[in-house]
């Protein structure tokens, strides 16, 4: 596609989803929020009660995916449809995330999923937000940034997301979850999570969301 896209990938935590958001909406552009097309073939399968063991079985689900995007006013959530219901929360639990960094180690999933990301690319421009976005979607992107951040520091963004949004956890099992997640999307074959060669690296640690987006704006060239 003729589109220009920036890729933001890097582990869960990071700050991705703020960053796409805003940064989206500062240019004016689309946003792939990649993570939730994961995150929501987990969920069509644990509501068709699907095997996780069965990857043929959740391709398909992956392929048939009827889901939409709906934008928002301001810093809110963009809002997210599955079969025409509103799923917004769902998909960000725990249990969803989990699920779906399983899903995401299978091969023939990231296949299914692969043109339906790439269709995202259209004008003006696209921001795209994962962890295979520089890597294997769109290897051309004018932009591509990897965002990382201590796991501590993660683990506590995350903690204070789901506080917010409600649920309860604890911070040990945050901690326990980000690094087992974190470990099976740097250890699995298909796509690992790894800055591309072109990526410039952002360490967010210890940094306000002002600051994170006037990096990531500088690397654009906009400010
Ligand atoms: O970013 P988010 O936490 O919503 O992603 C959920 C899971 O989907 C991740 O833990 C990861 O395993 C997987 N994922 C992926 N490739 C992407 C985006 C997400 O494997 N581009």
């Amino acid at each position: 596609s003729e589109a220009p896209v920036i890729t933001v990938d890097g582990p869960g935590g990071a700050g991705k989803g703020t960053i796409t958001q805003l940064l989206a909406r500062r240019l004016g552009w689309h946003l792939l929020d990649s993570g939730a097309l994961y995150r929501l073939t987990a969920l069509s399968a644990m509501k068709q009660d699907a095997d996780f063991d069965d990857e043929a079985q959740l391709a398909r689900i992956a392929g048939e995916l009827a889901v939409h995007f709906e934008p928002t006013p301001e810093d809110e959530p963009v809002r997210v449809f599955l079969d025409d219901e509103e799923v917004t929360r769902e998909i960000r639990t725990e249990a969803c995330g989990d699920k779906a960094s399983r899903v995401a180690a299978m091969p023939a999933v990231r296949d299914a999923l692969l043109q339906r990301q790439r269709d995202f690319c259209q004008p003006p421009g696209l921001v795209a937000d994962g962890r295979d976005m520089g890597t294997v979607v769109f290897p051309d992107a004018e932009y591509k940034i990897f965002l990382t951040a201590s796991a501590e520091e993660r683990a506590w963004r995350r903690y204070q997301q789901l506080l917010e949004q409600g649920q309860s956890v604890k911070l040990p099992d945050l901690v326990k979850d980000i690094e087992a997640r974190d470990e099976r999307d740097i250890n699995r074959s298909t796509a690992p999570l790894k800055p591309a060669e072109d990526a410039r690296v952002v360490d967010t640690t210890g940094l306000s969301i002002e600051e994170v987006l006037d990096q990531v704006l500088a690397v654009t060239g906009r400010t």
